[in-house]
């Protein structure tokens, strides 16, 4: 009758292809525990690692729920406990990770009666809560694991992509929060001509390089010539960190989501931890500001 689950935090963009590409991490995340009790509803009865709202209907975690609840006819409710390690505002899926929380562990407990794409449109509900529009690329890989594309909202249409065997990635994150709806106000509405081509010929080139395990072309793909001009002015010593995270060995590196948070990709382990290493070395350098930096297999 209670389930524990760890759900992941994730990098969504992943530097050419906002709000449709991401990814997950396997080592950062929350941890959350879903019981099933006789009172009808969703309870949130503790929350651990940030100040968070109680009420169902506020706290992101809760709206997912009461989203499934909703959609299922049953005389018993769900108590929801969160202890979250992912700081909101961080750039790598802190909201994410609740509203995929919730609805995956009330569905084991009813014994799976929805696939992961429905799982995904209920949270999107909650996800919604925190950017104030409905996107889906930190939910997907979240439900999924791995390398997913948003291939459509309306209906929800997510594909698994594969990812090679040594990918990695090494994500620096200050400790400095940034509002998904303020970097997404940032935004242009309009785009170029010219830099929409040469953001799908990325996009197009980056996934046949995960199907292909082709790391020359997923260096020469990882590049964002939209969002990043904009975003990266939010972000303290954005290009001076990218730099140290190119000359450390890694393949591309961009912001994580909306940031602060910037991530790499990495061929291999040891090329992912001397990436770390660098960073750990300059940043403080650099800034002040405090860090935390995590190392993850795709
Ligand atoms: N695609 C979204 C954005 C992700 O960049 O605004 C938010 O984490």
């Amino acid at each position: 009758n209670e389930i524990k689950i760890f759900s992941p935090a994730t990098v969504a963009n992943v530097a050419c292809g906002f709000d449709v590409l991401g990814f997950c991490l396997d080592n950062v995340g929350d941890d959350m525990v879903i019981r099933k009790v006789d009172k009808k509803g969703i309870k949130i009865t503790h929350i651990e690692g940030f100040d968070l709202p109680y009420e169902a209907e506020k706290n992101v975690a809760g709206v997912s729920a009461l989203a499934m609840y909703d959609a299922i006819n049953v005389d018993f409710g769900f108590e929801i406990e969160i202890y979250k390690n992912i700081k909101p505002g961080s750039g790598i899926g802190s909201s994410a990770a609740s509203a995929v929380g919730s609805v995956f562990g009330m569905n084991e407990l009813l014994g799976r009666p929805f696939n992961k794409t429905e799982l995904t449109q209920f949270a999107i509900k909650g996800e919604a809560l925190a950017s104030k529009c409905e996107h889906a690329d930190n939910l997907a890989p979240a439900m999924f694991g791995g390398f997913t594309l948003v291939k459509g909202i309306k209906p929800l249409q997510i594909l698994e992509i594969p990812s090679p065997e040594d990918l990695y990635a090494t994500i620096i994150h200050p400790q400095i929060e940034i509002k998904t709806s303020e970097s997404r106000a940032v935004l242009p509405q309009d785009v170029s001509l010219s830099d929409a081509i040469t953001q799908w010929s990325n996009v197009g080139s980056l996934i046949h390089a995960l199907h292909t395990s082709d790391y020359d072309l997923i260096k020469d793909s990882l590049h964002d010539v939209i969002i990043e001009p904009h975003r990266s002015k939010l972000i303290p010593h954005y290009n001076e960190v990218k730099q140290i995270m190119l000359e450390a060995g890694a393949l591309g590196a961009c912001i994580s989501g909306s940031g602060p948070s910037i991530f790499s990709l990495c061929k291999g382990e040891e090329i992912a931890n001397n990436v770390a290493q660098a960073l750990k070395k300059a940043y403080s350098l650099i800034t002040d500001i405090e860090f935390d930096i995590h190392v993850s297999k795709i």
